[in-house]
Order: C-alpha cells, then structure tokens, then sequence
C-alpha cells in the first residue's frame, strides 16, 4: 500500500530522481555493487567514524561505546541497502525517518551532507580497484576489498 509522507510525497520524491538523472538503468548498475559494498563495509564505516569523530562536536553527540557500536552497525546495513536496487516508497520511507531520527538529535544538514562527501571520497577509490581486478567494467566487482 503506497502512501505519502509528511516531509516528501511520492510523486516529489518521483522528481527528485528525474531531477538528479536517476533512472531505472541506474538502479540496476547499483545492484552490481552488491558485492563491493559487503566486502568494503567495514572498512569505509570505520574509515568514516575516525574521520568524523576528528571534530569533537561530532564525537559527543554520541554518549558511550554502547551507542557507536549500535549505529556503527545500522550504517553497515544502511551502506549494503543502497545496493537492492529498489529506490521505492520503502526506502523512501526509510531515508526520511533516518533523517527525522538526524534531526532530533540535533545533527546540522553542514555536518549530514560533509558525511556523504567522506562517504564519496571512501567509496570511490574501492570500487575501482575492486572492479578493475576482475574486469574491465567498473561495475564488476571481485570478492575482495
Ligand atoms: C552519511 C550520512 C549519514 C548516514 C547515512 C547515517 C545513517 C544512520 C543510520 C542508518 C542510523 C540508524 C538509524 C536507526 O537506528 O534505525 C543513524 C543513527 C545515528 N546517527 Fe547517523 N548517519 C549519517 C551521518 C551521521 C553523522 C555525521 C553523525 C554524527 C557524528 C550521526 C550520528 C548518528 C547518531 C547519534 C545516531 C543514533 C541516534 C539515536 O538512535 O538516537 N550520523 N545514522
């Protein structure tokens, strides 16, 4: 059952895609990372958090170890998730209570969008020296990171 959300409805989230170029073909070559993503997980989260938690404003919005181990691991499923390959009302749904959970915290977008460029910065570089061992497609991953 389809619904709309509060913040973004489907169709707006339906333009959102046209507007960045996002299309079906897209949502197919992500699947094809698959592989890459579940090999380089744990190594981009890691890279991620040390990077993040150089800036002591970051570090104390998370309270004890407790804490980073639990949202350490949810970003590894979020990061694998990115993979299905269906960018629907599930994950739209998804991707506005994750930022909803952002807000409440008291995360600034400054903070949320410079975390994605880390995570580009991170995850470039893997998949090319994961795909350019197997093949020369940059989509073909090997099983290795
Ligand atoms: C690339 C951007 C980011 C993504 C994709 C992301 C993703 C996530 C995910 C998947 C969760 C778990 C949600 C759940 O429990 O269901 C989460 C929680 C959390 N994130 Fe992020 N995050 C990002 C940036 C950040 C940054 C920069 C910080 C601060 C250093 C941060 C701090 C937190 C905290 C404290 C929680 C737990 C909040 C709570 O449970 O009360 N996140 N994040």
């Amino acid at each position: 059952m389809f619904r709309d959300h509060p913040e973004v409805s489907l169709a707006e989230w339906e333009r959102r895609k046209q507007f960045v170029g996002f299309t079906a073909e897209d949502a197919r070559l992500l699947t094809e990372l698959r592989q890459m993503a579940v090999n380089c997980v744990d190594s981009i989260v890691e890279e991620l958090y040390r990077r993040w938690f150089l800036f002591p404003e970051l570090r104390s919005v998370f309270p004890d170890e407790t804490m980073i181990r639990r949202v350490k691991s949810a970003q590894k499923q979020y990061f694998i998730e990115l993979t299905y390959g269906d960018y629907g009302e599930e994950y739209l749904a998804k991707r506005l209570q994750i930022g909803r959970l952002h807000k409440r915290i008291g995360l600034a977008p400054r903070w949320y969008v410079g975390a994605y460029s880390i995570y580009t910065e991170l995850v470039f570089p893997r998949w090319w020296r994961s795909s350019s061992r197997t093949s020369p497609r940059p989509a073909a991953p090997s099983s290795r990171c």
